[in-house]
């Protein structure tokens, strides 16, 4: 059965969808079967993965409002070794559109039932928001992966996240577990970014990656040619990061 990964951080720019296309791309690498679904009205994953947001078909709008199904909506772009589920700015109108309807934080849960078999793991790419997306994510994953840039205000955010996750742990989704924080962006040079460090492992202990992703700018380049880093340039410091970081991942997921 395909486990499925909420990536998420309420902050915005701390490296969600770069470490979710990335580990996407690495898990594939490795022979996986891997479907990476953009939930962020920004479409930055979607981009990052070669494809034309503004001429979609299908996305993961039409899935959330159930006027497709998930194997609708979902591509497999020719440059890729994993499948997407595309989104765009159309994706904002859902959480209006939704606000009556009952039981909408299951919505992806319940498309993705049929799917999900297809694939060793699947990825969401969250916004930067507690919204009624991400709260449908985290309703349908077993895991959350967070990305955690070492900076001063890092912690801040992390309490409302971890609240939101007990929360729908106590009511909808009981078996919803922290994967792993990832820490982004490092720069071991920063002494603030090991302080925070640091905090973060006496906070969360064997839940923090050892892996860290360190700051290349081959990692922010990437996205602009719509492909992944080890396509991009696999030898590249944040290609082997994140090479490492989807061994470390399988080693824990035990798959
Ligand atoms: N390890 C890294 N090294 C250099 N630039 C990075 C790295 N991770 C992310 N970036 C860049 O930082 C910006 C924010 O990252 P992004 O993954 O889009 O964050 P989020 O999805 O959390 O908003 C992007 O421009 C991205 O290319
Ligand atoms: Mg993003």
């Amino acid at each position: 059965m395909g486990n499925i990964y909420a990536v998420t951080n309420q902050k915005g720019g701390v490296g969600k969808t770069t470490t979710t296309v990335n580990l996407a791309a690495s898990l594939a690498e490795n022979g996986k079967k891997v479907l990476l679904i953009d939930l962020d009205p920004q479409g930055n994953a979607t981009t990052g993965c070669g494809v034309d947001k503004e001429s979609l078909e299908t996305s993961s709008y039409d899935v959330i409002m159930t006027t497709s199904t998930a194997a609708d909506a979902i591509i497999s772009p020719e440059e890729l070794s994993f499948d997407v589920m595309p989104t765009n700015a159309d994706l904002t109108a859902a959480e209006i559109q939704l606000i009556d309807v009952k039981l909408r934080e299951h919505r992806l849960r319940v498309a993705l039932e049929s799917t999900r078999d297809r694939y060793d793991y699947i990825l969401i790419d969250c916004p930067p928001s507690l919204s009624m997306l991400t709260v449908n994510a985290l309703v349908a994953a077993k895991g959350v992966i967070i990305p955690i840039q070492c900076e001063y205000y890092a912690l801040e955010g992390l309490s409302s996240l971890l609240k939101t996750i007990e929360r729908i742990k106590q009511r909808a989704n009981p078996s919803l577990e922290i994967t792993g924080l990832v820490r982004t962006m490092f720069d071991t040079r920063n002494n603030l970014a090991n302080d925070v460090s640091r905090q973060l492992i006496t906070h969360f202990g064997n839940k923090v990656f050892h892996t860290m992703i360190p700051r290349n700018v081959r990692l922010a380049e990437a996205p602009s040619h719509g492909i992944p880093i080890v396509k991009y340039d696999r030898s590249s410091r944040g290609s082997l990061a994140h090479m490492a970081l989807a061994s470390e991942f399988v080693r824990r997921e035990n798959k």
